[in-house]
């Protein structure tokens, strides 16, 4: 009987030792010690046991269960942290590893020059006033002294939908409109889309515009040269100058081109500014008389200044960006070096 104890003891613990998977293990273990185990078995045979000896027989096999119990479990904690070691190892975080950054949006060049140049003159007064992007020709083009056939029309080709329905070319037709709806004093923005028949590095087909309208008793060139200097020293550096040259719109009399001294050589001559010192920068003027009458103001006691510019231009040069068409591409490249956050 010894014997077959001890072989039942040698076969556990040779089972247990191969055994590498808390799965299998308790599957041995089941076949030793579960009910219908082996040992178990032993004690079923109990009853032929003689009488006086069931004791020590019963005691003997308990002590095989016992022990044979311990063997397991001594392996069940073994493999159990095992487990637990292969677990930890494959769901490690490797915190060496660099983090992942959330992207952040961030505003349009094109955005961030309109916010400032509105923002320059919103600071001066300037209130903003926005009108459509399809015009009549009467808005667009005969209320601000061009009629039809004006030479001046082929300056600004657009694209129409009927003879006297159009993409706007320009903002100016915010000065009728204002004009119209407004008694002096007048001091607004009309900032937005515009379109013409243009297409090259310098032009685009559409692009954006801020008109500016003053009109009041006694506005004269002056105005428009300090309101300018006030403008370009906020956008550009401090030291920005600007210079008037004679030019020609039909809407303003006098009018003029107005040039900035570059913001890269500040006026020594580069290429940017192509030697010059200066880069052109908006068109201006003193409003036509005839177009103050046509919206319904008395030339004789108000006069005011106008201009126009354009929000690519400015941002080409803010920047240096030498074509037109990066600022419509949407490359995230581009476009993330104005993330100033
Ligand atoms: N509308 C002109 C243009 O688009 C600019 C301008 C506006 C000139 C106001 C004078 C006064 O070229």
């Amino acid at each position: 009987m010894q014997d077959k104890f001890e072989e039942i003891r040698q076969k556990a613990l040779s089972d247990i030792s191969k055994t590498d998977t808390m799965r299998s293990l308790l599957e041995i273990k089941a076949a030793y010690v579960g009910k219908n185990g082996s040992i178990r078995a032993l004690l079923r045979g109990m009853k032929d046991i003689p009488a006086d000896e069931r004791a020590a027989f019963g005691k003997i096999v308990n002590d095989l269960n016992d022990q044979v119990t311990a063997l397991f479990e001594d392996k069940e904690a073994i493999l159990k942290e095992k487990e637990l070691n292969e677990k930890y190892k494959s769901q490690a975080v490797d915190i060496t590893l660099p983090g992942k950054k959330p992207q952040s949006g961030s505003l349009h060049p094109l955005n961030i020059v309109k916010n400032e140049i509105l923002n320059a003159f919103i600071g001066m007064g300037f209130e903003i006033f926005e009108g459509p992007e399809i015009e009549s020709d009467y808005y667009c083009f005969q209320a601000l002294n061009i009629p039809k056939d004006h030479p001046a029309r082929d300056m600004q080709d657009t694209f129409y939908f009927t003879d006297n329905i159009l993409l706007r070319t320009h903002t100016s037709p915010g000065q009728v409109r204002t004009m119209e709806i407004k008694k002096p004093p007048i001091k607004i923005l009309s900032p937005g889309r515009v379109y013409r028949a243009d297409d090259d590095a310098s032009h685009s087909p559409m692009f954006h515009q801020i008109e500016g309208l003053v009109v009041d008793k006694g506005i004269s060139l002056c105005d428009l040269k300090g309101l300018l200097d006030e403008f370009v020293q906020t956008v550009f550096d401090d030291d920005t100058k600007t210079r008037f040259r004679p030019s020609y719109f039909p809407f303003t009399e006098p009018s003029v081109e107005v040039d900035v001294t570059c913001c890269k050589c500040h006026g020594e001559g580069c290429s940017l500014c192509k030697g010059t010192g200066w880069i052109e920068i908006l068109g201006a003027g003193i409003v036509n008389k005839k177009v103050l009458e046509m919206s319904g103001i008395d030339s004789e006691k108000y006069s005011g200044l106008a201009f126009g510019l354009g929000i690519e231009r400015v941002a080409m040069i803010k920047f240096g960006i030498p074509n037109i068409r990066t600022l419509f591409e949407s490359n995230l490249k581009f476009l993330r070096q104005f993330n100033r956050r």
